[in-house]
């Protein structure tokens, strides 16, 4: 079914793949564009690159509840690039969780049909680095281990995660439901992600490894916003938090309502940094 679909963030990380993949899945296709854009030229140019897609540009933001009414009031569906399963996140990384839980209150008591997708870890972000914070590029020397390295977390090709985002948006099985993006294949360790690096390159890392004591006492010497990046790794990489409890019986994977998308596996995604 062909709707009108408004992406809240589509000139962001996230946000840009899912005018993509909404346009490519033949949806009417409209971003909020912030009037206070400011001086970031790309993303004018970005916005005017959609236009010429055939998406819709409509002059909007969070900031301003009228504007946002407005647009919101020309389309079908809103796809705002905002999600979480971290309620008992440590307070360093929660402000960003608590914002998130504030909007899905109000959606919830307002009583707007919603699908939550829980997108776990953008590969780009986390699995180009060897989950090293800080670090998009796979090293070819040494990596640092979280711990063990045992944990297993879950990692999404970013266009992946926009494919099947832009799927739920007209199936009935996601209405007021959270969706999980979490195929089997991309259930990895951090130790695993290194592994198949190592195999890709045909040569052994050098290996050191943060403790979890370790990795607090980095915390404390950090602003507030690397302490949120630290504690959202803490979480993922010493306790599990992505992959350590089976989805609910009210909720739906991702890969089981949509077994044809063939989604990109974390070796075929490490191959493109060779
Ligand atoms: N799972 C993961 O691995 C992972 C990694 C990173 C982020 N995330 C999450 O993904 C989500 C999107 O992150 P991102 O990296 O795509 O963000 P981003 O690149 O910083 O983009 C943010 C987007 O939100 C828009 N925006 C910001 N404030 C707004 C407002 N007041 N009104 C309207 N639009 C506003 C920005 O518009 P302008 O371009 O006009 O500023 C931009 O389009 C966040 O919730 C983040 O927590 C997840």
């Amino acid at each position: 079914m062909k709707l009108k679909v408004l992406i809240i963030g589509g000139t962001g990380y996230i946000g840009k793949r899912l005018v993509k993949a909404s346009l490519e899945q033949g949806h009417d296709t409209y971003v909020l564009q912030r009037s206070d854009i400011g001086l970031h030229v790309e993303k004018v140019q970005m916005l005017l690159s959609f236009k010429k897609q055939g998406a819709r540009l409509l002059i909007g933001s969070f900031d301003n509840h009228r504007s946002l009414v407005e647009a919101v009031k020309q389309v079908d569906i809103v796809i705002c690039t905002i999600s979480a399963r971290m309620g008992d996140a440590m307070e360093q990384g929660r402000a960003i969780f608590d914002e998130k839980m504030v909007v899905r209150k109000a959606i919830e008591d307002a009583g707007i049909p919603f699908t939550y997708v829980s997108a776990n870890c953008f590969a780009g972000i986390f699995v180009g680095g060897l989950c090293q914070v800080g670090r998009f590029i796979p090293s070819w020397e040494s990596v640092v281990l979280y711990g063990d390295g045992n944990r297993k977390a879950v990692f999404m090709d970013e266009d992946d995660v926009a494919a099947y985002t832009i799927r739920t948006i007209d199936d009935p099985r996601t209405v007021n439901k959270t969706v999980y993006l979490r195929p089997p294949a991309n259930i990895l360790s951090q130790r695993e992600v290194v592994g198949i690096w190592e195999k890709l390159i045909g040569k052994e890392l050098k290996k050191s490894s943060l403790s979890e004591q370790d990795i607090l006492n980095i915390m404390k010497e950090k602003d507030l916003a690397e302490q949120g990046v630290w504690s959202h790794c803490y979480h993922f990489f010493y306790q599990g938090c992505l992959a350590n409890f089976e989805v609910e019986d009210d909720a739906e994977e991702a890969f089981l309502l949509y077994p044809d998308i063939k989604y990109t596996k974390m070796e075929d995604y490490l191959k493109q940094y060779i």
